[in-house]
């Protein structure tokens, strides 16, 4: 996992000189923070047998776009795309493949930029290109992403969708969501007003 933890290193380093560049110079908080993952020898194994590959090195650097991942978390909607094209444009960086899925969110709901890039590695005798799984979204369309991925993983388990508050077009507290509101459309504003005040939260992710 070597080459793979250096290259998430590579990124990282280059994504906190643009926080700080951005909030010293500019006074703005582009980005909100960074969160990093080397995905687990298990998860790696499932995913190529979930791709019908064998369980060797090069099945896994050919099919496998997600051991290392960064994911980039942001105040604004709009910031995704500025933080998109800063990122896009790094020198060396390469463009593997892109999804938007912030103008148009999954059926799901759910909300993100991912990115599959290239990215550099020097070592002492070659230069390699690794890649790097990024993931770019605002704080609220993180906040759903995270809640939502636990219910997924709850209802594996436990009840079904049917029953779960959830799958039943109801936000993570027991307060409906307007219609035509998903994670693509609210804001940290709006998630603060609506949710960090309502005391069921827990209890209903726990329902969850
Ligand atoms: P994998 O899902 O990683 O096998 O690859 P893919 O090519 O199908 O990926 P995609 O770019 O659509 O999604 C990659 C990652 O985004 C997933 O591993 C999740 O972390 C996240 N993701 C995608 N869809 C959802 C979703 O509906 N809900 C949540 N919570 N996360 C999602
Ligand atoms: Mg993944």
């Amino acid at each position: 996992m070597f080459i793979y933890s250096v290259a998430m290193k590579e990124l990282v380093t280059k994504v906190e000189i643009l926080k700080e560049e951005f909030e010293t110079f500019y006074n703005y908080e582009l980005i909100d923070h960074i969160n990093t993952r080397i995905k687990k020898p298990e998860s790696i194994m499932k995913k190529l047998e979930k791709k019908e590959c064998n369980y060797t090195y090069e099945q896994m650097i050919e099919n496998v776009n997600d051991i290392a991942g960064i994911r980039i978390i942001c105040p604004l909607k709009k910031d995704i795309f500025s933080i998109r094209n800063i990122v896009t444009k790094l020198p060396g960086i390469k463009v593997l493949k892109e999804k938007d899925y912030v103008t148009k969110p999954k059926e799901s709901g759910y909300s993100s930029y991912h990115l599959i890039l290239e990215v550099p590695v020097t070592l002492s005798q070659q230069q390699i290109y690794v890649k790097v799984e990024v993931q770019i979204r605002t704080l609220a369309m993180d906040f759903w992403a995270n809640i939502e991925h636990k219910t997924k993983y709850k209802t594996e388990g436990k009840i079904s969708k049917k029953e779960s508050p959830f799958f039943q077009g109801r936000n993570i507290c027991s307060k409906p969501f307007p219609k035509g509101i998903h994670a693509a459309t609210v804001d940290s504003q709006y998630i603060e007003n609506y949710c960090t005040s309502c005391t069921e939260v827990t209890s209903c992710t726990e329902v969850v």
